[in-house]
């Protein structure tokens, strides 16, 4: 659905994608994985049009995304960025109405429908009880949840996702994977996502995109890809991966990096209790 060809992009003098050529599978949930500062964000930010490609081509369902008007692009890709600005003063009700945006006119203005739009995304966030709330007196994750909401009002048929989870505590992480899980199986969403959770990666992704340096090391299925090598060539992580004991996909684990850090959890308590 998304692809690139002999992709390039950066910032001045700093190429950071050279010449990427990816395919990202319609109806799938993909995860983008890699280290720090090579290029993951630049990847998504290109696909979603929010930064011009030096060269080569981003194409959605075969079109060249450079061609199509803004308004059908954005009614097409929903984006939730890795930091969004917060407005002040704004509610949540009226931030995640924003996501409603790609969908008015002059003749066309707020319905019943954008209204809904707005009420089921709120839902799904689990952000309703916050509606009257200004955004910048909410916490970290709660403001996390509101920007997932406002991507989801959007109602695209894919959503781009810059790490989000982040400042989430591990119960809404899961609940917020969960529910991107749910809606490609149950509305046949495209859902991308950068992740820095490898063990999340594997256990959500339907196809796992591993990057390092600007350019794509593997993809393909968790279970085909990712292994104790992939993961020392991609992170420079010594680690082992192991059947997950609950889903049975790869779970990685990082090698002790001192033998003193062994057997911590099971040691005798040196000092009597008070
Ligand atoms: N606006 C910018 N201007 C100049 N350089 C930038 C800009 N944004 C990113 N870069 C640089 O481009 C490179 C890739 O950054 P990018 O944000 O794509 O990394 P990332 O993989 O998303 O990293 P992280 O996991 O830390 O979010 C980095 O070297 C970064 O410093
Ligand atoms: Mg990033």
């Amino acid at each position: 659905m998304l692809s690139t060809r002999e992709l390039v992009a950066g910032y001045d003098e700093r190429t950071v994608l050279d010449r990427l050529d990816l395919d990202l599978p319609a109806n799938a949930f993909t995860v983008i994985v890699g280290p720090n500062a090579c290029g993951k964000s630049t990847l998504l930010r290109t696909m979603a049009r929010l930064l011009t490609p030096r060269a080569g081509t981003v194409l959605l369902d075969g079109a060249a995304i450079r061609e199509l008007p803004t308004r059908e692009v954005a009614r097409r890709l929903g984006v939730l960025p890795q930091s969004p600005l917060v407005p002040e003063g704004v509610t949540v009700a009226d931030l995640v109405g924003r996501g409603r945006q790609p969908h008015q006119s002059w003749w066309r203005q707020w319905s019943t429908q954008d209204a809904e739009a707005v009420r089921e995304a709120m839902r799904l966030a689990a952000v309703d009880e916050l509606a009257d709330r200004p955004v910048d007196t909410l916490s970290g994750g709660q403001r996390q949840r509101v920007w997932i909401a406002m991507t989801l009002a959007q109602q695209t048929e894919a959503l781009l996702l810059d790490e989000p989870t982040t400042f989430l505590d591990l119960a809404h992480q899961v609940e917020v994977l969960d529910l991107l899980h749910q809606l490609r199986v149950e509305r046949g969403r495209t859902v991308v996502a950068v992740l820095h959770d490898l063990n999340q990666a594997a256990r959500y992704a339907d196809h796992l995109v591993a990057m390092r340096a600007g350019a794509v090391v593997a993809a393909g299925a968790p279970r085909e890809i990712l292994t104790a090598e992939l993961v020392r060539d991609v992170f420079g992580l010594d680690c082992v991966v192991v059947p997950c004991p609950v889903s049975g996909a790869p779970l990685v684990v990082p090698a002790l990096s001192t033998p003193s850090l062994a057997g911590t959890a099971t040691a005798p308590a040196t000092t009597a209790p008070a």
